[in-house]
């Protein structure tokens, strides 16, 4: 387990970039935070270092948006957020494998679909500045062993 503090949106999405170059296709992020947390903006910063066409936004009017990318391996970016269940995150299908997938309001059901992901939680109510965050990464499954390179 890492654990960092964030003092801006702009660190959050610097911090983003930082997950995002480790990230390779099969990868699963899950973030878990308050409405506001800063889910979204660490996404985008995933995007950027993965160099996706488009920019991350709040999936609002879809639950899953593809974002293609130079490499090829694309950036899936869900919000889980009004999904029923693990099944209704299953029938989307999703191309898991060959994809990096960051899902947001997932964490009780990405582990029932994937072997390792990693969980990435963003907590703001312990921090007096409303623009800092902690977070606190962990990793589960065999793809992720020493996290120190989260905060070295
Ligand atoms: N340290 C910080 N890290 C991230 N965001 C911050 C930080 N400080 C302030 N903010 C602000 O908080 C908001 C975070 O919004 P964001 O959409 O990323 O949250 P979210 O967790 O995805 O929310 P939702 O649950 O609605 O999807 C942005 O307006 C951002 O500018
Ligand atoms: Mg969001």
């Amino acid at each position: 387990m890492a654990t960092l503090t964030i003092g801006s949106p702009e660190a959050m999405e610097a911090f983003g970039g930082r997950i995002g170059s480790a990230l390779r296709a099969g990868d699963v992020v899950c973030l878990t935070g308050n409405l506001g947390a800063g889910k979204t903006t660490l996404t985008r910063g995933i995007g950027v270092a993965l160099h996706v066409r488009g920019t991350v936004a709040s999936p609002t009017f879809v639950v899953a948006r593809t974002h293609p990318s130079e490499s090829g391996v694309p950036l899936i970016h869900v919000d889980a957020y009004r999904l029923g269940g693990v099944d209704e995150l299953d029938d989307l299908d999703l191309d898991w494998d060959r994809s990096i997938t960051v899902v947001e309001w997932g964490e009780d059901m990405v582990g029932k679909l994937v072997d390792s992901w990693l969980h990435i939680v963003i907590d703001r109510s312990s921090q007096a500045d409303e623009n800092v965050r902690t977070v606190t990464v962990t990793g589960h499954g065999d793809r992720w062993g020493n996290l120190e390179w989260v905060t070295a």
